[in-house]
């Protein structure tokens, strides 16, 4: 069973992805219980016909007993100038769940969504104590997927044409595009992109979510797929490559930090953490990355 907590736009889209594919059993616990029922309902059309999966809604977590994996999307309010906006609140909010999920969950996966992404994901982790490779924070493969689409857009290509486009460091203003192993048919995109184009894309990258907020209030889509190819590559332990945030313990020279990285996920979690070679350039602001991270945790 899927479970997922928080079933607004986020959670509820990936569980759509989970139905239509008939993945697995889905349980939908959010804090309004109609929200849930009426959105499991809906989603339920979405089963294809030689499935036998199920979903349902609650606000129950004990219903949760036996998930393999759980999905985190709650928000306890919107946030409109920074994801660290609310960071007391969904702090607190987070300790609740995860003292709920340690309670009803003993092996599990835990895929955090909810922002901001790398201090929960480090509380959840710490609160829980559920080992560093069951817990990850999703979201800097999804700041890879703009990166990959707003190359493709400067250079007037597809995306097809562009291959280990990926972004690091906290889903947040100091995230790190990786241009030195970007390549663009097999050539560096360093080579390809002037400073000010590179500088422009970054930029581009790190305010997506803020487009997506002036045009239509809130990111959906990318983020629910994103987290629906995780899911996937569990469920189905398919080898799955992406940066994602996780426990550091001396990896980048980071300790006690979550934090976005090259990651391989398969059925068991993370079964191994990347160390790819980075340009000092990158080095150098993927630890600044790391301190604001570190900072944020010790501010609450
Ligand atoms: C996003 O990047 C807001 O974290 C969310 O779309």
């Amino acid at each position: 069973m899927i479970s997922i907590i928080g079933s607004g736009r986020v959670g509820s889209s990936i569980a759509f992805l989970c139905a239509a594919s008939g993945l697995d059993d889905i349980l939908l616990v959010n804090r309004t219980k109609d929200k849930a029922i009426g959105e499991a309902l809906d989603i339920s059309n979405a089963i294809p016909k030689n499935s036998r999966i199920s979903v349902h809604g609650t606000d129950d977590y004990s219903k949760m007993t036996d998930s393999k994996i759980i999905v985190i999307t709650a928000s306890t309010s919107i946030y409109l100038k920074s994801r660290t906006e609310m960071i007391g609140a969904q702090t607190q909010m987070i300790k609740k769940i995860a003292s709920y999920v340690k309670h009803y969950c003993h092996d599990t996966i835990v895929l955090m969504v909810s922002n901001p992404l790398d201090v929960l994901t480090y509380f959840f982790q710490k609160e829980t104590g559920f080992p560093k490779t069951k817990v990850m924070g999703i979201a800097s493969s999804l700041d890879s997927s703009r990166f990959r689409y707003l190359l493709s857009e400067k250079l007037g290509i597809t995306q097809s044409e562009i291959s280990d486009a990926i972004v690091l460091g906290e889903h947040g203003d100091s995230m790190v595009p990786i241009f030195s192993h970007t390549r663009i048919h097999r050539k560096k995109a360093l080579e390809l992109l002037n400073y000010n184009q590179q500088k422009s894309i970054s930029i581009g990258v790190r305010d997506y979510w803020k487009s997506l907020r002036n045009f239509k209030s809130r990111s959906q889509f990318g983020i629910a797929k994103n987290t629906f190819d995780v899911i996937n590559a569990i469920l189905q332990n398919n080898e799955l490559q992406i940066p994602a945030s996780v426990l550091l313990e001396g990896e980048y020279g980071e300790y006690d930090v979550c934090m976005g990285v090259p990651v391989i996920i398969d059925k068991h979690g993370v079964s191994k953490i990347q160390e790819i070679e980075l340009n000092e350039y990158e080095n150098k602001s993927l630890k600044i990355s790391a301190d604001i991270i570190r900072n944020y945790i010790n501010s609450v």
